[in-house]
């Protein structure tokens, strides 16, 4: 059987790594891309039993230029790719900070932009491929403290409906799964009070897990055939789109 690749970025922790776990299951090679959690990653190598790592700061272009040479130097056929790393730093407008900005703007966006961008030639050789972005339900509703996150995650679902349109002549299927509150480091270190005032929106009256969205992503990436440039909202009823 053919082997096929899932690069997966941002995937030592969290969502990338419940992600990597499912498209693992599903058949394919991971590429485990990571930028700072190398145990955490190598440990996920370990589990998995085949696949490999590909360490790179999504924020340069030079860490963008690296996962595509990584990506390029296996001659496996690239099926999917999942724009999952992600960066999210609270803070109100009136004291955000233009380093903030950058730094958020480069890892949630630009990244995901260019690493496309280069990325794509693989699957338009190939004639086939499934493109899918994490973004977030912040994108949708906003949230106070999250100006620069919810605008990249915004941008996300549009860059998504944007390039479904333009690649589907070539059989490249692209689309965003947007969570809500998910249990994961991103959202341990919010205060109790406020976890609970988003806990009492949630009308399932829990987090989701990573596992949950990743379901998710692995029926984007390998049965559905018919769903390009949507956002798929995984959020326990908080927001329906
Ligand atoms: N958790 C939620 O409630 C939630 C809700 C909506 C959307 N999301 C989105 O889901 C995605 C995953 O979130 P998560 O909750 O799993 O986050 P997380 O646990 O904080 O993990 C973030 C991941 O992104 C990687 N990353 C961060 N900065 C990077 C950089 N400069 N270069 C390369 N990789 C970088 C991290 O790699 P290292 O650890 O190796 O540095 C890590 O694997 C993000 O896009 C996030 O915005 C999350």
């Amino acid at each position: 059987m053919e082997q096929k690749l899932a690069l997966v970025t941002g995937a030592s922790r969290g969502i990338g790594r419940a992600i990597a776990k499912e498209l693992h299951q599903r058949g394919f090679i991971i590429g485990i891309h990571f930028n700072s959690s190398k145990e955490l990653a190598e440990s996920l190598l370990k589990e998995l039993g085949n696949g490999f790592l590909i360490e790179a700061d999504i924020s340069s272009v030079e860490g963008c230029d690296k996962i595509f040479e990584e990506v390029k130097k296996t001659n496996l056929p690239l099926e999917v790719l999942v724009n999952n790393a992600g960066f999210v730093k609270d803070n109100p407008l009136f004291s955000a900070t233009l380093e903030e900005f950058d730094k958020i703007i480069a890892i949630n966006m630009r990244s995901v932009w260019y690493l496309t961008k280069r990325l794509i030639r693989f699957m338009i050789r190939n004639k086939r491929g499934r493109i899918i972005n994490i973004s977030s339900i912040i994108g949708s509703t906003g949230n106070p403290t999250q100006s620069v996150y919810g605008m990249t995650k915004a941008a996300i679902d549009n860059f998504t409906k944007t390039i479904a349109m333009e690649l589907a002549e070539h059989g490249i299927l692209v689309n965003s799964v947007a969570p809500g509150f998910i249990d994961t480091d991103m959202t341990k270190n919010l205060p109790e009070e406020h976890k609970k005032q988003i806990l009492e929106k949630i009308p399932l009256k829990r987090m989701g897990t990573p596992e949950e969205v990743a379901q998710v992503v692995g029926f984007l990436a390998t049965s559905a055939t018919y769903i390009t440039g949507t956002t798929i909202h995984v959020n326990g009823g908080m927001y329906n789109g």
